[in-house]
């Protein structure tokens, strides 16, 4: 499904998984596996437009002419901490790309997000970037880490998210409607403390076990 550049991707196997993560029963080991896979199975649907080149190849019967894609003109970047869990997945299907950490906490005075981490690998320009953070929420750090990455000039931006709500698309289409956003869902809607509902929880505390 798409709409207003947002890419719900509601693949059976998809939402299969998700609903298995929302599970608050879910143990720490199952939510990390079925990240990852899902990761894996976005990551199929966030790339189908990447460019391919033509290569030569020797098959055991002939050479044939084909087409392989550049991985690493593909940067991933993960919004950390909660961001690596994506990273892992798509990293086992283009296992050539190359990958930058941006670090942002929220200041618990002003909410607005506040770099403390930003390395990207260098040549931002020749490559086409893919920000990935599970939940997208507020938006605050997705649109700051996005206006961040677009100091660096780079071919394009996408955003990938496993779960959004309608607040977080409206904020995130505002501050930079030319950035897609590809997700499994869009909940209902975000609660008073920034949490998605139903969503699945705090989702960094979940791969991590660290609640
Ligand atoms: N971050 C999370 O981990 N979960 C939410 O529901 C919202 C933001």
């Amino acid at each position: 499904m798409q709409n207003n550049n947002v890419h719900v991707i509601d693949h059976p196997l998809v939402q299969h998984k998700l609903s298995l993560m929302r599970n608050k029963e879910a143990s720490t080991n199952s939510f990390r596996r079925l990240l990852n896979e899902l990761a894996m199975l976005m990551t199929y649907e966030v790339t189908r437009d990447v460019a391919t080149q033509e290569v030569d190849v020797e098959t055991p019967l002939e050479k044939t002419r084909t087409r392989v894609i550049d991985g690493k003109k593909l940067v991933f970047v993960s919004i950390l901490r909660a961001g690596t869990g994506i990273l892992d997945g798509m990293l086992s299907v283009v296992p050539g790309a190359r990958v930058g950490h941006i670090g942002l906490y929220r200041d618990p005075k002003t909410l607005m997000a506040v770099e403390y981490y930003f390395k990207m690998p260098h040549n931002m320009e020749e490559r086409d970037v893919i920000v990935v953070d599970p939940m997208l929420a507020t938006g605050n750090s997705a649109i700051a880490a996005v206006e961040r990455l677009k100091e660096l000039n780079p071919k394009s931006i996408k955003f990938v998210c496993l779960l959004t709500c309608p607040e977080g698309v409206a904020a995130m289409q505002k501050a930079h409607p030319d950035v897609p956003i590809y997700t499994a869902a869009i909940d209902r809607e975000l609660n008073e403390h920034g949490y998605i509902l139903p969503g699945l929880g705090d989702a960094g505390d979940r791969m991590f076990g660290t609640k």
